[in-house]
């Protein structure tokens, strides 16, 4: 499928970002047309690295009507999910590899009016996260080992769309994260992802408008996107 239903969206990683300016760089990715805000949370120990917790999301939430996308990368989302539903996130994505039940959660999701997603590892077989496609609003596919910004894409963890979209609804949302760039952006969409996630090839260099119009571009297939 070439993902033109559900709808192509564009989710700048604000882990690329200036954090002293963090409001304005938000504000111009938006202007520049991109859809969502990613957010990555990073606790030291599901990945090596650690980034920004509730208290962001609920900063941002209070400066931007954009939608909050965040994609929790910690070993217990359990614990935390009812602070980053209270701090404002409109979907909240967590990772297979850290929940063994995730039914509740999604569950907790929705009834808070939020929506959820599951990601999975680039080294993790697309059965373990199956089940549960159907219970989800969207699946983040990782194309690099999460827990750092700019690293190079991987091409085989792309073969999990196919069966994804097959066990899950026509509106479900298939998300790309890590590595992509305007090069690398057309095989993921090729696949069947619809969501594209970007942080170094939003914020890198010195025009992030531009940056966001190419990918946005890219996402169009090549054509060119208001
Ligand atoms: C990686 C994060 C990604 C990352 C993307 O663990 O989940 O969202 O920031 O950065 P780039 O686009 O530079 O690979
Ligand atoms: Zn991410």
């Amino acid at each position: 499928m070439t993902s033109s239903n559900p709808p192509v969206r564009l989710a700048p990683s604000i882990l690329s970002s200036d954090f002293s300016h963090l409001c304005d760089e938000v504000n111009l990715v938006i202007e520049a047309g991109a859809d969502w805000i990613h957010v990555d949370v990073m606790d030291g120990h599901f990945v090596p690295n650690l980034t920004i917790g509730a208290p962001v999301v609920k900063s941002l939430r209070a400066a931007t009507d954009a939608f909050l996308d965040v994609h929790l990368m910690i070993s217990h989302p359990a614990q935390y999910l009812d602070d980053f539903i209270a701090a404002g996130s409109d979907m909240v994505t967590f990772h297979i590899e850290a929940e063994s039940d995730p039914l509740p959660l999604l569950q907790k999701l929705h009834t808070a009016g939020r929506k959820g997603g599951l990601a999975i590892r680039p080294g993790t077989a697309v059965e373990a996260l199956l089940p549960y496609v159907g219970a989800c609003d969207m699946v983040l596919v990782m194309t690099v080992e999460p827990g750092f910004g700019g690293q190079s894409f991987m091409v085989e963890p792309l073969e999990k769309i196919v069966a994804i979209r097959e066990a899950g609804a026509e509106d479900l949302d298939v998300q790309v994260d890590g590595g992509i760039t305007v090069a690398t952006l057309p095989q993921a969409l090729q696949a069947g992802a619809n969501v594209f996630v970007a942080g170094s090839a939003v914020f890198g260099g010195e025009d992030v408008p531009a940056n966001v119009a190419a990918l946005k571009q890219a996402m169009s297939g090549g054509r060119t996107v208001a």
